[in-house]
């Protein structure tokens, strides 16, 4: 586990979209697996900076997002898909049949679920993972509980987390209750694991995270066990 410990907001962004550059300079069509959340919105700035510069190139590349509300359509601003074309997607040179999230409005959603694991089985799996932490500790929607999920699944979301998005809405009633979520298998099959915490309330569940004890109940406890985390920090 390697923790690189940021200046600044500013500067956990800087590093973050260097070493995702990086990955896409060495592997052209490399599979980015992306978070949404206010964490990487500085990481997603810098990587249309670098690409309007000419740094990288994002043509062949492929992007697999972690998970999305269960019925937001892609339309609706608060939905993920819109979140990442507006954020990234619609900035840089990719090519929008290759990014990829769950489908908030798909009829069956175990289907769904099945076919997201599939898809990333097809693609080969993430070459790099970028992750943001709640403060319960989940990563993408896998909420504390009696074990890790494996594959993608329906999250009922915890309290605390409708609680924390409930500031992207215009009130907690309308954040939806479920997300699909990909699970561990997904995550942890990632060859890199890029995981961003920034700000002083993020500090706790860190330091519970990667020196406590791996249990379900903190689930990004598990990335503790990947060959090639490494962990941006700015705890200000
Ligand atoms: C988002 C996601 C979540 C967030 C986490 C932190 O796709 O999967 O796990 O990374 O809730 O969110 P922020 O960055 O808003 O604190």
């Amino acid at each position: 586990m390697k923790i690189v410990e940021a200046k600044n907001y500013e500067d956990l962004s800087k590093k973050a979209a260097a070493l995702i550059s990086a990955q896409v300079i060495l592997k052209p069509n490399a599979v980015i697996g992306l978070a949404t959340g206010s964490t990487p919105i500085g990481t997603y700035e810098q990587l249309v900076e670098l690409y309007k510069k000419g740094y990288v190139d994002f043509s062949n590349a492929r992007t697999v997002n972690l998970d999305e509300y269960c019925g937001l359509s892609p339309e609706n601003d608060q939905s993920y898909r819109y979140f990442m074309n507006e954020k990234l997607l619609n900035h840089i040179n990719i090519k929008m049949e290759n990014t990829f999230l769950p489908d908030g409005m798909a009829k069956d959603f175990d289907k769904e679920c099945k076919r997201y694991d599939e898809l990333i089985d097809n693609l080969g799996g993430m070459d790099i993972q970028l992750l943001g932490i709640g403060h319960n500790g989940h990563i993408a929607f896998n909420e504390p509980s009696n074990t890790f999920p494996a594959y993608t699944n329906i999250s009922k979301l915890g309290e605390s987390t409708i609680e924390a998005n409930a500031r992207f809405f215009d009130s907690p009633s309308d954040v939806p209750t479920a997300a699909l979520t990909v699970g561990m298998k997904a995550i942890m099959q990632a060859k890199k694991v890029l995981l961003l915490a920034n700000g002083m309330d993020k500090k706790h569940i860190i330091e519970k995270s990667l020196y406590g004890e791996i249990t379900p109940n903190v689930p990004a406890s598990i990335l503790q066990l990947h060959p090639d985390l490494t962990v941006i920090t700015c705890f200000k």
